[in-house]
């Protein structure tokens, strides 16, 4: 028995790196999985092809498991549509869509142009939304639950230097799951965030990373159990949430408000500069965020 027996997932960017992951641990636990990937390189830049994506489907057909390629972009409405038409023209059904397709233009700030933020918020937010609005459609018009992960990142909940484009769009990702998962709940459809962690040609080259041997700890297949259980029944109880899984194991990120300074009558900007330690958080409350 599998935990995702008769489950028929799409995992968008699953040529490689986590995606490759997560489809080949969902295969084993039963799943038929929809293996998107347009091949191509971190940037973005470049002409991709199905054939990452057809290496994953192939060693799982060799393991026994059903998986088919996808080499649309998912940055498109006409690819996330043709996406889904993969998976219910080869399995007739959606059960689970992962948002994981992503690339990286890093730089300060002042040094990224226009196009580099056009596209990098297009591949993650405007993708994430491409390939979740056709499934959620299926899903709502056929009456069925599903479960949707959209992948977030640590950088865009609490910033990261040199990644303005990358975390505007994964914040995005977060509130757009917010606002999904509110929406989802009369339709049984789960909506869950994701902030990986994981060594892979993403990564590979951050600072006190590069040219060192990964923590094997650190490998996709390390996170894939913990996304296994984001979309398996285990989690069924759970929507709207943000899971941290990395080689430091599997723990929810939230957005917290404090009790605040709250006069219940009008104030001036001195009374809040006065009552500052009822509006902010001590640092001893929020000792678990990265501190950037
Ligand atoms: P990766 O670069 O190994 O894999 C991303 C895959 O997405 C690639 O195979 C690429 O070909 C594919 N892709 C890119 N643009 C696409 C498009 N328009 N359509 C279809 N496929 C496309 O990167 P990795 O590390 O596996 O990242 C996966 C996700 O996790 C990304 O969303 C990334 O932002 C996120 N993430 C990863 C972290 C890490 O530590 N590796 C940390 C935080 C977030």
């Amino acid at each position: 028995m599998g935990l995702l027996d008769g489950k028929v997932a799409i995992i968008t960017g699953a040529g490689g790196g986590l995606g490759e992951a997560y489809a080949r641990l969902f295969a084993r636990e039963g799943a038929a999985v929809v293996v998107n990937d347009l091949g191509g390189s971190r940037d973005g830049s470049g002409d991709g092809s199905v054939s990452a994506a057809q290496k994953v489907v192939n060693d799982i057909l060799a393991e026994g498991g059903r998986a088919v390629a996808n080499g649309d972009d998912v940055s498109t409405l006409a690819g996330g549509e043709n996406i889904l038409k993969t998976a219910l023209d080869a399995f007739g059904q959606v059960d689970i869509l992962v948002c994981n397709a992503g690339i990286l233009r890093d730089k300060t700030f002042a040094n990224t142009t226009e196009a580099d933020w056009d596209l990098v918020v297009k591949v993650h937010l405007k993708g994430t939304y491409c390939c979740t609005m056709p499934v959620w459609k299926w899903l709502k018009d056929n009456g069925r639950p599903g479960t949707i992960v959209m992948t977030s990142s640590t950088s865009g909940l609490y910033g990261n230097f040199g990644q303005s484009n990358y975390g505007a769009a994964k914040a995005g990702i977060y509130g757009f799951m917010r606002v999904l998962a509110i929406e989802g709940r009369k339709y049984g459809i789960r909506v869950m965030g994701l902030a990986p962690g994981a060594f892979t040609r993403m990564t590979s080259d951050l600072p006190g990373r590069a040219g060192r041997e990964p923590d094997p700890l650190s490998l996709p297949e390390n996170v894939a159990p913990g996304v296994l259980y984001m979309v398996s029944d285990l989690a069924a109880d759970h929507t709207g949430k943000v899971l941290g899984v990395s080689s430091r194991g599997v723990r929810e990120i939230k957005m917290l408000e404090t009790e605040g300074f709250q006069p219940g009558r009008p104030y001036t900007a001195q009374e809040v500069a006065e009552n500052a330690e009822k509006v902010f958080f001590a640092e001893s409350q929020t000792r678990t965020a990265p501190v950037r």
